[in-house]
C-alpha cells in the first residue's frame, strides 16, 4: 500500500491552514523571532533561521506516530501569518488540545477566530474528536478572553502545570465540546477540505 499523503488543506474566507513544509522556515523565523510572540511557550523567540529549519523536519514524524499535528496558519494574500495545531491525542477519549501563535501584526484582527475555527473543523467535523481543550497560562490575559469570545469554557486552574524558564507555572485549563462548537460562531465559519487527514488522528465515525 501507498504510504498516505501529507496534503490536507483546510480554507476559510481569508486564511488556509496546511500541512507545514521545509519552504516554510523563512517565514516561521521572521514571524518567531519576535519575543512578544513567543513569551508564554517554553521554546523562542527563535535566534537562527536553524531553529525553524529543525521544528519543520520533525512535524512528519508526529504526524505519523498520531502524537502532534501542527497545521502552518497562511492568509491567502499576505502567506504565513502563524502556527495552530493539535496535540494531546487521546483516540479512547476522543479528545487533543489546540495551540496557536500568530505574529504580531496579526494580533486582534480576526485571524484567531478564523484559524481556529478551520482547526476545530479539523477536529471535530474530519477527525471525529469530541473535546478540544486549551491552556493559558494564569498570568496570560489576552489569550484566556481570546478563547472565551470564541465560545472556550473556563474550567479551572491546573497548579504548576508548565515548566518555563525554571519555575512551575499554574494554567488555566479551557475546553470546548462538540455540542458547544456547533452552536458557537466556530462552526458558523465556511470551511473548504481539501486532501486528507494524517490517518493517525482519525478516532470517530
Ligand atoms: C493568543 C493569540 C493567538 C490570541 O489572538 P488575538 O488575535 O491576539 O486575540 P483576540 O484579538 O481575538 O482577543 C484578544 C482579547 O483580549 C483583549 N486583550 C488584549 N490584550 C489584553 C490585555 N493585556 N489584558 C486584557 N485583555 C486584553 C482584546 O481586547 C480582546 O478582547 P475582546 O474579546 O474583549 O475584544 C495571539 O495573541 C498570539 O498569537 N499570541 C502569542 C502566542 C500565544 O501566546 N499563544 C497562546 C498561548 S496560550
Amino acid at each position: 500500500m501507498l504510504p498516505p499523503v501529507d496534503d490536507l488543506a483546510l480554507t476559510g474566507p481569508t486564511l488556509r491552514v496546511r500541512i507545514p513544509r521545509a519552504e516554510d522556515a523563512a517565514a516561521l523565523y521572521a514571524e518567531a523571532s519576535d519575543p512578544e510572540v513567543t513569551r508564554w511557550f517554553s521554546w523562542g523567540p527563535y535566534a537562527a533561521l536553524d531553529e525553524a529549519h529543525a521544528y519543520l523536519a520533525r512535524l512528519a514524524a508526529q504526524r505519523e506516530r498520531g502524537e502532534h499535528l501542527d497545521l502552518v496558519i497562511e492568509h491567502l494574500d499576505a502567506g504565513l501569518i502563524g502556527i495552530s495545531g493539535l496535540s494531546e491525542f487521546a483516540a479512547r477519549d476522543r479528545r487533543a488540545t489546540i495551540g496557536t501563535w500568530l505574529g504580531r501584526a496579526w494580533w486582534g484582527t480576526g485571524a484567531n477566530q478564523e484559524a481556529k475555527a478551520l482547526v476545530c473543523h479539523l477536529a471535530f467535523r474530519l477527525l471525529g474528536l469530541e473535546r478540544v481543550g486549551a491552556y493559558s497560562n494564569v498570568e496570560h490575559v489576552r489569550s484566556q478572553r481570546a478563547l472565551e469570545r470564541i465560545g472556550f469554557q473556563r474550567e479551572g486552574v491546573l497548579r504548576r502545570f508548565h515548566r518555563h524558564d525554571g519555575r512551575a507555572l499554574d494554567v488555566v485549563i479551557f475546553g470546548l465540546l462538540r455540542a458547544e462548537w456547533e452552536a458557537g460562531p466556530l462552526a458558523a465559519v465556511a470551511v473548504q477540505v481539501s486532501g486528507q487527514p494524517p490517518p493517525a488522528f482519525v478516532v470517530g465515525g
